[in-house]
């Protein structure tokens, strides 16, 4: 990404102010079970005000995801013409990605995309009567050769994470703890490796333009660059999220959101670069089974109307 592509400049309204604004933060929520009793309240607060949060004391043991971010940084510093050997194409959206766009402006990054269960299938096309289903294969590259079992295992380790925040989740908007463990079955759950490399027009072009997350969650590992801002709800700022060690920021994406019947809402995000260094990143994307209908949970349009419509 040596030389500027014109595709990069985003238009004058979205591009970042490079003085933003530091607010206090999202909120930080200690999931030590001392603090149980807290957890609920918090994150309803959270997903109410913020849509994001960070996460302390999750239990995923810092070991595998020490493991994940070299695993990750091994992989960019190859040769463009190795990671392309694993590039993804139009059959097989999985695999390492160096013109991501996000509404239309090529964001300052490059991707790296697996499944956790491979191979995932996900229905062929949009189409709501579509019964094809397209197989999701993973590419693995040769180098670095521990790739694969880290992400593995890493990956178990997001999946308890997930669980536990789809619990407190499920709590939070008064439901049974496990409401919506049923619909997780079949899960097709996503890790992305994000590599945003230093950028000679920083405050012309994005690492990720804004958008929102499409699944139920995402659990965010950041490394200490940082650059992830969030759209405050309140006044429409952005603010920066100060990267904090070993803590995970999640967010609810546009299916809780349809879930919840916009309790819960899907928050604009984007990502900043800078012109000194390169920074990671690693979602873990957690989304219900292709075959689930996404609508408002009945037990909330027994009061409400429904705002949207099932899809899947
Ligand atoms: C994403 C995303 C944020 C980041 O990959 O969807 O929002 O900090 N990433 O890399
Ligand atoms: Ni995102």
């Amino acid at each position: 990404m040596g030389e500027v592509d014109p595709a990069c400049i985003q238009d004058t309204q979205h591009r970042p102010k490079l003085a933003v604004i530091e607010a206090e933060g999202i909120p930080l929520i200690d999931l030590s079970s001392a603090n149980a009793f807290n957890h609920v309240s918090q994150i309803a607060d959270a997903c109410k005000n913020w849509g994001f949060f960070q996460v302390i004391n999750h239990g995923v043991p810092s070991e595998s995801r020490r493991k994940i971010e070299d695993a990750a940084r091994k992989f960019f510093a190859l040769p463009l013409e190795e990671k392309r050997k694993v590039s993804r194409d139009e059959v097989n959206p999985l695999g390492y990605f160096d013109t991501e766009h996000t509404k239309n402006v090529r964001d300052w990054k490059e991707v790296f995309d697996l499944v956790v269960s491979s191979p995932a299938f996900i229905p062929a096309s949009p189409d709501p009567d579509e019964k094809e289903l397209n197989e999701l294969i993973n590419q693995w590259p040769q180098y670095p050769p521990e790739l694969r079992e880290v992400c593995e295992e890493y990956a178990r380790e997001m999946e308890k994470l997930a669980f536990k925040l789809l619990g407190l989740i499920s709590l939070s908007l008064g439901f049974p703890e496990n409401r919506f463990n049923l619909l997780f079955e079949e899960s097709t759950n996503f890790i992305r490796f994000n590599h945003y490399p230093p950028c000679p027009i920083p405050h012309l072009a994005l690492g990720a333009g804004r958008h929102k997350d499409g699944v139920a969650l995402t659990i965010l590992a950041q490394d200490d660059v940082g650059g992830l801002q969030v759209k405050l709800k309140t006044n429409g700022e952005w603010v920066r999220v100060k990267p904090t060690p070993d803590t995970y920021i999640i967010n609810v994406g546009d299916i809780v959101q349809v879930w919840s019947n916009d309790t819960f809402e899907s928050v604009e995000h984007r990502v900043m670069v800078n012109s000194e260094g390169e920074r990671f990143s690693i979602p873990f994307f957690f989304s219900p089974g292709h075959h689930v209908w996404v609508k408002p949970l009945e037990e909330l349009t027994k009061g409400e109307k429904p705002k949207y419509r099932a899809y899947n």
